[in-house]
């Protein structure tokens, strides 16, 4: 069935986008209508075995172009904005800030813009804009980030995470745009690019490649299995209170360090190794500019109002994803090969 609600979900064909945009799709609830520009990190190939579904619509396109974007608020009377797209590696943030700007600022406050002048006298409507913890800074040992936390971002990608936050607020305050926020931990699982810890690891360990570890691995980070992300996320468009933030989290902290011997385990038992093999290409490297400490989510809001909890194990959820890493092998050599390899090789090469 085909329905007339139609949303606009942008960044569709990036990681996490991807994962919302065939959840959208398979509820049937909606007509989907998937905006992206491609950049390295997108990827239609994610969503091939949903292209042809009759509730779903690609439109190639670029947020940061405000006509384009009024034309297609023009042609479509879109019930609500589910907005992913973003510049969202932090090491590509550190080496070239000015595109996260451009990106993630100044393109959510032109879809904030598409929106506002669209849904003039309607309040029917959501923006929903999906966020990360990052934006709260980095914790010491102790304690959670919760929705009340003071934004105190430090790395370039996490400030123009928190800017975007504050225009999406912003509007809701000034022109009374109906928003949701969500602020999510680190995410895994399949079609994650492999610039990203996990999927970096998996592809050097399947590669016998070093093992780069930032400083001694001592950072943790709060992980999320993706399609929990996703959950959450079709669950706060769907019920979630107009203008209130959700943080979303797995209650799963991992040091890095930790992590990475975890995996190294599964890979070896799954590839027929030797326990210790994988571990072996551990490589300490330079630490990262700024590199925040810790990161974890207090989630107990959305579990209470929504009644929203993660459905996998983490040894669960990597088993899942290193086995879909290893059925894509054409996926991984396809976004591996090209303009990643050199942005990978001049990213190393200083270390
Ligand atoms: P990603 O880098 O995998 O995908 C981003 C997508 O946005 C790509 O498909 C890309 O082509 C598209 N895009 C980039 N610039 C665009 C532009 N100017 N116009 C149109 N499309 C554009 O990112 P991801 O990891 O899937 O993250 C998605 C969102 O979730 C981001 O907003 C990110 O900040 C947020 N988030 C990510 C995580 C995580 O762990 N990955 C955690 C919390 C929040
Ligand atoms: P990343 O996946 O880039 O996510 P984020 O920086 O948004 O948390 O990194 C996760 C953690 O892994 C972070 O502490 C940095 C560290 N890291 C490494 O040690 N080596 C690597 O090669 C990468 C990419 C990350």
């Amino acid at each position: 069935m085909v329905q007339d609600s139609v949303i606009l979900i942008t960044g569709g064909a990036g990681f996490i986008g991807s994962h919302v945009v065939r959840r959208f799709i398979k509820s049937d609830k909606y007509k989907i209508i998937n905006l992206d520009n491609l950049t390295y990190a997108g990827n239609l190939e994610n969503l091939r075995d949903v292209e042809n579904e009759p509730n779903y619509e690609f439109i190639k396109g670029d947020i940061c172009d405000f006509k384009f974007l009024q034309k297609i608020f023009s042609e479509n009377e879109f019930v609500g904005v589910i907005h992913l797209a973003a510049e969202s590696h932090v090491d590509r943030s550190i080496s070239n800030p000015m595109e996260f700007i451009q990106t993630n600022v100044v393109g959510t406050v032109n879809l904030l813009n598409a929106a506002k002048e669209a849904w003039e006298g309607k309040n029917d409507r959501r923006f929903y804009h999906v966020s990360t913890d990052e934006v709260y800074g980095s914790l010491g040992d102790e304690g959670f980030f919760t929705e009340e936390t003071p934004y105190d971002p430090k790395s370039p990608y996490s400030a123009s995470k928190a800017s975007s936050d504050h225009f999406v607020r912003a509007y809701g305050n000034t022109y009374d745009l109906p928003f949701v926020i969500s602020n999510c931990s680190n995410n895994y699982g399949p079609n994650h690019f492999p610039e990203k810890l996990i999927p970096l690891m998996i592809h050097n360990i399947k590669n016998r490649k070093p093992l780069p570890v930032y400083g001694k691995g001592e950072n943790i980070r709060d992980w999320l299995y993706v399609e929990d992300h996703a959950g959450a996320i079709e669950l706060i468009f769907e019920k979630g209170k107009i203008g209130e933030t959700y943080n979303i989290g797995g209650f799963n902290e991992w040091k890095n360090i930790d992590l990475i011997h975890l995996l190294c385990d599964i890979m070896d038992k799954k590839l027929g190794n030797r326990q210790g093999t994988s571990s072996r290409l551990i490589t300490f490297v330079k630490d990262r500019a700024g590199h925040d400490l810790r990161y974890a989510i207090d989630a107990t809001k959305l579990n209470e109002e929504l009644g929203w909890e993660p459905s996998l194990q983490f040894k669960e959820g990597l088993e899942k994803t290193v086995d879909w890493y290893f059925n894509n092998e054409k996926w991984l050599d396809d976004v591996t090969s090209g303009d990643y390899l050199k942005y990978y090789d001049e990213h190393y090469k200083n270390r």
